[in-house]
């Protein structure tokens, strides 16, 4: 059974740290690559569309990391590997409910707002996301932090 949750927590990893990768340099670029073309709306809104794969990619770490927590009688959110790695999750999934994933929307809405009038993205739009970009790029480096402490447990 440990084995199974391990197996399936560490796709989950590549899924969520693949992606991101994947999310970063292509389709990121591409948008910045596209700026004022019609291409930079039908990225941003492929880009919008992938929230659900990374949230079940998070939600199957949270799940089968909790559960490995528990069968190991590991301690919650101590000062541990396996705290730290609780710790930066729980930053993690705060900050994008709270902070990024409302902002998001927000793109998302005035994308098809500015669509429906024949518009692409503003500048105001544009800065928004850059902004997003960056706290992503935060929580990818939190997410490689994590890899780090789940495969050395150095302390
Ligand atoms: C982005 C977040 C995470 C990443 C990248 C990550 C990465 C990893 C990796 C690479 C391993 C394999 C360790 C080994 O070599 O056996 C591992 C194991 C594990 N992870 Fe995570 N993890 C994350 C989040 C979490 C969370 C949130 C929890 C707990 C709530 C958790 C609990 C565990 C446990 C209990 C193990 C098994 C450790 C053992 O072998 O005793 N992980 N994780």
């Amino acid at each position: 059974m440990f084995t199974f949750l391990l197996i399936l927590h560490l796709i989950a990893v590549c899924c969520w740290l693949g992606g991101a990768l994947y999310e970063r340099f292509f389709i990121v670029g591409g948008i910045r690559k596209a700026k004022g073309t019609e291409l930079e709306a039908s990225m941003l809104k492929l880009m919008l569309s992938t929230v659900p794969f990374f949230l079940t990619s998070v939600l199957t770490i949270l799940i089968t990391g909790i559960i490995m927590t528990i069968m190991h009688n590991y301690i919650f959110l101590s000062w541990s590997w396996i705290g730290l790695k609780q710790y930066i999750m729980l930053i993690a999934l705060l900050g994008f409910f709270f902070y990024i994933g409302p902002r998001m929307g927000k793109i998302g809405k005035q994308l098809n707002r500015n669509l429906e009038v024949g518009k692409g993205l503003d500048d105001e739009m544009r800065s928004q996301f850059n902004h997003i970009i960056v706290l992503f790029d935060i929580m990818h480096i939190g997410v490689l932090i994590n890899l780090i402490l789940g495969l050395t447990k150095f302390f």
